[in-house]
């Protein structure tokens, strides 16, 4: 293994700071807090703690809208919690990643203080400013990822800005070099403090078409609706907003960074085709992007979603694989509790890095959030309470109490969702049978097997609903059928996501690790 890549042994965890742990009382989580947390993470047997965006903002997208990139929330803490944070981790042998969100910056920011505040600031090409197509119409047709037009209009200098998420997060202009330049400064900034690396926020918008001309408008039958946007970005083809061929140069230019400091960079880019997606990866490329597929996945009992990890495997071994996160659906509601670990468990063999994200190993569903208290931006703008990532952002469950071992306060930023007792680490830490220390056995079992994630696996043939891997000795299986499925052969029993200490045939929904037993040679005659 090289120094750089440690991750391709990692388990990674995400952290969604605002409803992890609160150490002060204000019912919005913290560093101390997640420091608290840390001998937890520990025993699970996470590698690598993704840590969402700690930097100064006014939270218009919860800590996605910064306004300083160059220290902590006061929210969240300060630079002295994060430097302890950082460095225990580093003593229990884990990593620290956090966002690099510089697709835009918050509306209140200095630099768009700036760039708004004349034509001639020098930071006014900071951002994408242009005149309109006429009174009161915006200079083109983009429209923002939760709704509305992707303009906003300015009466100070008679100037629309574009912004792909809410006029709060006002879009860089990449095709400026001082940009650049800032945003590598600011990486080797936190590099060189400490952390491992970053995940890349829509590592595929920042660049966008020089002349921005219109989206071409999709016809009905194309439309195709998943969760994350409001409708009005499905009905785009989005040629000249994302997915730029100036990323490249970005990308590549940040890798070389990155390399340097032995650190890791993980995209987050919404490509559900896994050949584009590899297309992306590569030794200019950032390290691994995160394949959406899993997140994304309608339910489907014929195996579906490991047909989508086959192709995503087979494209690409450096994908980092995921099944939620603070912007979906959590993966327990849309596949239930076994069939998600059963899914983790066909990840944790494949090369890549699995990540976690925080609740999935408790198999937690979404949170009851009633539509008045909702939070999420996304929601509010949208109108579409369908459309609302407040129900994977409730607080983390810790304790079988009324504010859940979350905070100290009665009442927490978002409601805490309706958890039972059986849903807290603390009540399934003490049962062995519980799908925590399901998860906790599989990490552990990871460790052990170093093949697995390091052989390119070969897929198997196997009966119908069972879907099979190997890598040297070591097969990983899934039954995703309705009826029980077996495979030939002798095997030893490495893992299991149910209660048995016997190789046999796998209920439905379950997963197994085995191992070949090699058959002693017949003797010389
Ligand atoms: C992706 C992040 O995961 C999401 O939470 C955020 O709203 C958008 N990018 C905008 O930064």
């Amino acid at each position: 293994m090289t120094r750089q890549d440690w991750w391709a042994d990692a388990v990674g965890y995400e952290v969604y700071l605002p409803s992890f742990c609160d150490s002060d009382g204000d019912g919005w989580g913290d560093l101390p807090g997640v420091l608290s947390k840390l001998d937890y993470l520990h025993w699970l047997g996470v590698d690598l703690l993704w840590l969402t965006p700690f930097y100064r903002s006014p939270m218009h997208d919860h800590g996605y809208d910064i306004s300083d990139y160059r220290d902590v929330d006061p929210r969240f803490g300060t630079l002295a919690d994060l430097d302890r944070l950082i460095d225990e981790a580093h003593e229990l042998g884990m990593r620290v990643i956090s966002d690099l969100v510089v697709n835009h910056s918050s509306n209140e920011h200095p630099w768009f203080l700036m760039s708004r505040s004349s034509k001639d600031n020098p930071y006014r090409d900071h951002y994408l400013w242009r005149p309109g197509r006429g009174p009161g119409q915006p200079p083109n047709n983009w429209v923002a990822t939760f709704g509305g037009p992707a303009w906003t209009y300015d009466e100070h200098t008679d100037e629309w800005y574009a912004h792909l998420f809410t006029p709060e997060q006002p879009d860089l202009d990449w095709g400026n070099p001082k940009v650049a330049d800032e945003v590598e400064s600011i990486m080797r900034f936190w590099l060189d403090r400490g952390l491992d690396g970053f995940r890349v926020d829509t590592a595929h918008y920042l660049a966008k078409h020089p002349d921005l001309p219109d989206n071409p408008r999709l016809p009905a039958d194309r439309v195709r609706l998943i969760g994350g946007a409001v409708a009005d970005w499905y009905h785009y083809d989005h040629q000249h907003d994302i997915g730029q061929p100036a990323l490249h140069d970005i990308h590549r230019r940040w890798r070389m960074i990155a390399d340097d400091h032995g650190a890791f960079l993980v995209g987050e880019t919404h490509m559900l085709d896994p050949g584009a997606l590899a297309g992306y990866l590569g030794r200019d490329g950032l390290h691994s992007y995160f394949y959406f597929g899993l997140i994304q996945a309608e339910v489907d009992a014929g195996g579906t979603e490991a047909d989508l990890l086959r192709a995503a495997a087979t494209a690409s071994p450096a994908l980092s694989w995921a099944q939620s996160s603070h912007d979906w659906s959590r993966a327990a509601t849309r596949y239930g509790a076994a069939r998600s670990l059963a899914l983790t468990t066909l990840t944790i063999g494949l090369p890549g890095t699995p990540f976690l994200y925080q609740g999935d190993e408790l198999g937690l569903v979404n949170g009851v959030v009633p539509a008045d208290q909702a939070q999420d931006p996304l929601a509010k703008r949208g109108g579409n309470h369908e459309h609302n990532r407040d129900a994977s952002r409730t607080p983390m469950p810790w304790r079988a109490e009324e504010n859940l071992g979350f905070t100290s306060a009665d009442k927490a930023w978002l409601p805490f969702g309706d958890r039972t007792p059986a849903d807290t680490v603390e009540v399934q830490q003490q049962d062995p049978h519980s799908i925590l220390n399901a998860h906790r056995r599989l990490l552990h079992v990871r460790r052990e097997l170093p093949d697995l994630r390091r052989t390119e696996p070969t897929w198997l043939d196997t009966a119908p609903g069972l879907v099979a891997y190997q890598c040297g000795n070591t097969v990983v299986a899934a039954n995703f059928g309705t009826a029980p499925a077996e495979l030939d052969g002798d095997w030893l029993l490495r893992y299991s996501t149910v209660d048995r200490t016997e190789p046999g045939p796998l209920a439905p929904d379950e997963a197994v690790i085995l191992e070949r037993v090699a058959r002693p040679s017949p003797p010389a005659s």
